[in-house]
């Protein structure tokens, strides 16, 4: 079986589950950031477990499951965990969610993250919306041949994907509306993508900072490059839950990560409903 019939398979048994729910908004919730998931109401929530050839996520903060329905008012599909490379996974697996959001009719997807600052200003626990990134992984998850059947959208899975506007524009300034109604400062940046799983080195940040990044993290940017191969229009937030290693004296561990999410989880709720609502409506007015 092709990892494209796969996707298929996956997206298949999902519609089967989703009834009359047609979402065409997708949210990806990072480390320590799933519980957004838990105001959707009419849920049909699915274990990734139980969905034909899904990852299953290894990472304590990440449940691994699906749940779609109504969140704000919005029809969303959201994908509560995700599974990454260092976990051991084969670039085409850490992707596999994403394939199968865009298999099911998603449009635009948020994807969020726990990620370090880099950028002298930033404070745990504010959000950050993606203006572009850097890949510093090493591989690209379009690596080998072309699968031109992922052309969801016009123009999209080409063998070479224009990545000039990775983060749209449009949904960026949206996220800065939303975040002026909800009272909160969304400064935009630079994410870096590396793989982890140990944390970066100061002379990395360093080096980093040099680069143009200002935050650093260890998911998202496949996830960004499949959907933008797909068509997908793509928002990225980050919540920054730790400044990047050397800016404090602080040692870097998973479990602060984890905590420091937690405890934005409820502003970054509010601020998503919103989204999913204006999003929504962009998208369903294009179709
Ligand atoms: N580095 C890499 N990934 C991360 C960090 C970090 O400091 N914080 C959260 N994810």
């Amino acid at each position: 079986m092709t990892y494209f019939d796969q996707v298929k398979e996956a997206a298949d048994f999902l519609r089967g589950k989703l009834g009359e729910l047609t979402p065409h908004v997708g949210i990806v919730l990072g480390s320590g950031l799933g519980t957004p998931a838990e105001a959707v109401t009419e849920a049909v929530t699915v274990p990734y477990g139980e969905i034909p050839h899904f990852p299953q996520s290894t990472v304590e903060g990440h449940s691994g499951r699906l749940v779609a329905g109504r969140f704000g008012g919005a029809q969303v599909v959201i994908l509560q965990g995700r599974v990454h490379f260092y976990e051991g996974y084969a670039p085409a697996q850490v992707t596999f969610p994403m394939r199968v959001l865009g298999a099911l009719g998603v449009r635009a997807v948020i994807l969020t993250n726990a990620a370090g600052g880099i950028d002298e200003g930033y404070r745990v626990g504010q959000f950050v919306v993606l203006a572009d990134h850097i890949n510093m992984m090493g591989w690209n998850p379009l690596d080998g041949p072309n699968e031109p059947r992922f052309s969801f959208l016009p123009g999209a899975g080409l063998r070479f994907t224009d990545m000039s506007e990775a983060y749209s524009k449009r949904l960026r300034e949206m996220a800065q509306r939303a975040a002026v109604d909800e009272g909160i400062t969304l400064e935009e940046g630079v994410y870096l993508a590396v793989t982890g799983p140990s944390f970066e080195t100061p002379a990395e940040i360093r080096a980093y900072r040099t680069l143009g990044a200002t935050l650093v993290g260890m998911s998202t940017v496949p996830e960004t490059i499949v959907a933008r191969h797909m068509g997908l229009e793509v928002l990225g937030i980050s919540c920054v839950t730790n400044l990047a290693a050397g800016l404090s004296p602080m040692r870097l561990s998973h479990q602060d990560v984890y905590e420091a999410g937690r405890l934005v989880e409820r502003r970054l709720r509010s601020l998503l409903e919103r989204l999913a609502v204006w999003i929504a409506t962009l998208v369903e007015a294009e179709l």
